[in-house]
């Protein structure tokens, strides 16, 4: 074996990290040293800039725990968690595009009946979201349930709001056995993304914007279904064309009706105050038949 120079680093290790018994392992840890080698070649960083790297990423693993990760708002302002969703939902058939999951999903939201104020204390426009859960060929989706969470009009999610005792701003729905599903909340609002740690001490340094357009986050499952984890985003929002975390897909971006007071709500109730109606048909994909035995 030759010995190292910075010509011959690359290739030794290289040849070195090829010893792994696991091929899957063994092709991820390659194409790692190549790729980061060729990033440290390009950038030729001096050790001062090294060590700022190193304690970067320190931080940023200090940071996280299971209340917050900054990891993966590292990886979502990368455009990395995106890619790995576009890459793992590579359908181009009609099903409702899916987006990342995000850091504020609480499992085990409460469950509401059809209709149901899933935002009854929480501040902000009234909001109504209507329409089907639907498979590619149209047919009715029995079974469904939707799984949403979202700001409330102040912009907090459950995770940011201080002094509440109870959910906030999340409840899953059970689709009607027709497959229509009817949601009372409040309008969600833009919002920055977390800005008190080491991603926003980065974005700070830079002229991107760090604010997400207006939406509400969907997880929709049904018996025999592909599951879906996707936003609905209102449309005409300021940054919706600038999302800081690349999340925002055409067919996801939808017309927030404003209605005025005094005009009946999709629940046909006579509503005092003006209201938004969100109408949208979620399109999932059937799974394969198992073969036969
Ligand atoms: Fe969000």
């Amino acid at each position: 074996m030759p010995y190292v120079t910075e010509d011959t680093l690359t290739d030794i290790a290289l040849e070195r990290w090829k010893d792994i018994p696991d091929p899957r392992l063994k092709e991820v840890m390659t194409s790692l040293v190549k790729h980061l080698h060729a990033f440290v070649r390009d950038i030729e960083p001096t050790q001062a800039e090294w060590a700022t790297a190193i304690d970067f990423l320190t931080r940023t693993g200090k940071m996280s725990d299971d209340k917050r990760q900054e990891f993966i708002l590292f990886s979502d302002v990368l455009g990395v968690s995106m890619l790995v969703d576009a890459i793992n939902h590579r359908q181009s058939n009609g099903a409702t595009p899916s987006t990342v999951e995000g850091p504020f999903h609480i499992p085990d939201a409460p469950v509401m009946g059809n209709g149901a104020n899933m935002a009854a204390n929480a501040p902000g426009i009234a909001c109504f979201c209507i329409g089907k859960v639907q498979g590619l060929a149209g047919e009715s989706v029995t079974g469904a349930t939707l799984d949403l969470w979202q700001t409330d009009g102040e912009g907090f999610y459950e995770a940011q709001r201080p002094g509440i005792d109870g959910p906030w701003m999340r409840g899953i729905y059970r689709a009607q056995p027709d497959g229509s599903y009817l949601i009372r909340t409040v309008a969600p609002i833009a919002y920055t993304i977390p800005m008190d740690g080491t991603v926003g001490e980065l974005m700070n340094r830079t002229n991107m914007s760090h604010m997400r357009p207006a939406h509400i986050h969907f997880a929709v499952n049904a018996p025999g279904y592909h599951g879906l984890v996707t936003h609905l985003f209102q449309a005409g929002d300021e940054w919706i064309n600038d999302d800081a975390v690349y999340g925002v897909k055409e067919p996801l971006i939808v017309d927030f009706k404003k209605m005025p007071a005094g005009s009946k709500a999709p629940s046909g109730e006579l509503m005092n105050e003006p209201f938004y109606v969100v109408s949208y048909d979620f399109v999932l994909e059937r799974k394969a038949q198992a073969a036969a035995a």
